[in-house]
């Protein structure tokens, strides 16, 4: 009876800004930004507007999470396993960090956004590409959240990579068998440098990875929503981060609490 009234509770009171910000918030966030194309299906429209909202919400979003104080803001926005799309739809999604940036980089900028991007870059298109570096280079200095978007990336292929690397550096005397630890191998990864995300969100009602940072989600607490992307809020964003605080984490270990 009591657990009902409490989920009833916490159903119906929205959770406000003040209320997340008076408990220790989510350092890194990532988020898998899925349903797009249902969006666009339900009404019936291309595939391509679906991803041009999910744009807009990657805007409200950044700036969001930026005010609350958020460190690093990860999100999935195109995998390896994308390319298998139409052309016309990969296309499409390649123009969109091009299209994203010209618009917001000035925003960006204002706001203390710093940019940076893991995936296999080289193998964008040249234009992607290069808008990308542009919003990297120009917000080196910024000092306020990571945005940290994944292109082309994929988690298998960025552990082999990591792997390979690791073995190269080891057959040329850099390294020695004992020398592999965790930490080394995080350094590897292409988020060397960023702690591992405390919040994964995804949207659609999908319950699953997507080879987004395997490594790197080992602890993390997942928070899944029906809601597609294109549809979420700042006030979904203030649930997810609710839910967050009121988990125990113990890594394994007993509870703190
Ligand atoms: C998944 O939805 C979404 C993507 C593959 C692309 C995500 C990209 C954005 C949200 C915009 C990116 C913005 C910037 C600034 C780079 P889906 O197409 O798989 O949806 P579905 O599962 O409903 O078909």
């Amino acid at each position: 009876m009591f657990n009902k009234m409490r989920k009833t509770k916490e159903k119906d009171v929205p959770v406000t800004k003040e209320e997340v910000l008076r408990h220790p918030m989510p350092n890194h966030v990532a988020i898998i930004m899925d349903g797009n194309g249902r969006w666009a299906k339900k009404r019936a429209l291309p595939r391509a507007a679906g991803h041009y909202e999910g744009m807009q919400v990657v805007r409200k979003i950044t700036r969001f999470a930026n005010e609350l104080g958020i460190q690093i803001l990860s999100l999935y926005a195109f995998s390896t396993e994308n390319w298998k799309r139409p052309k016309s739809e990969v296309d499409y999604l390649m123009k969109l960090p091009e299209q994203f940036l010209t618009t917001f980089l000035p925003e960006l900028v204002a706001e203390n956004v710093k940019v940076q991007v893991i995936g296999h870059t080289e193998a964008l298109p040249d234009h992607t590409r290069r808008a990308v570096e542009k919003a990297v280079e120009e917000t080196s200095g910024n000092t306020g959240l990571v945005l940290n978007f994944a292109l082309n990336y994929g988690s298998r292929a960025e552990i082999t990579a990591a792997v390979k690397q690791i073995a190269k550096d080891v057959e040329r005397g850099m390294l020695a068998p004992e020398d592999i630890t965790e930490p080394l191998i995080s350094s590897y990864l292409m988020t060397s440098g960023l702690a591992d995300p405390d919040l994964l969100i995804r949207t659609s009602g999908e319950i699953r990875l997507s080879n987004f940072m395997l490594w790197q989600l080992a602890y993390t607490e997942l928070w899944f929503t029906d809601v597609l992307w294109p549809d979420f809020t700042e006030q979904h964003f203030l649930e997810a981060i609710a839910a967050y605080q009121r988990r125990d984490r113990r890594f394994g270990g007993v509870s703190a609490r």
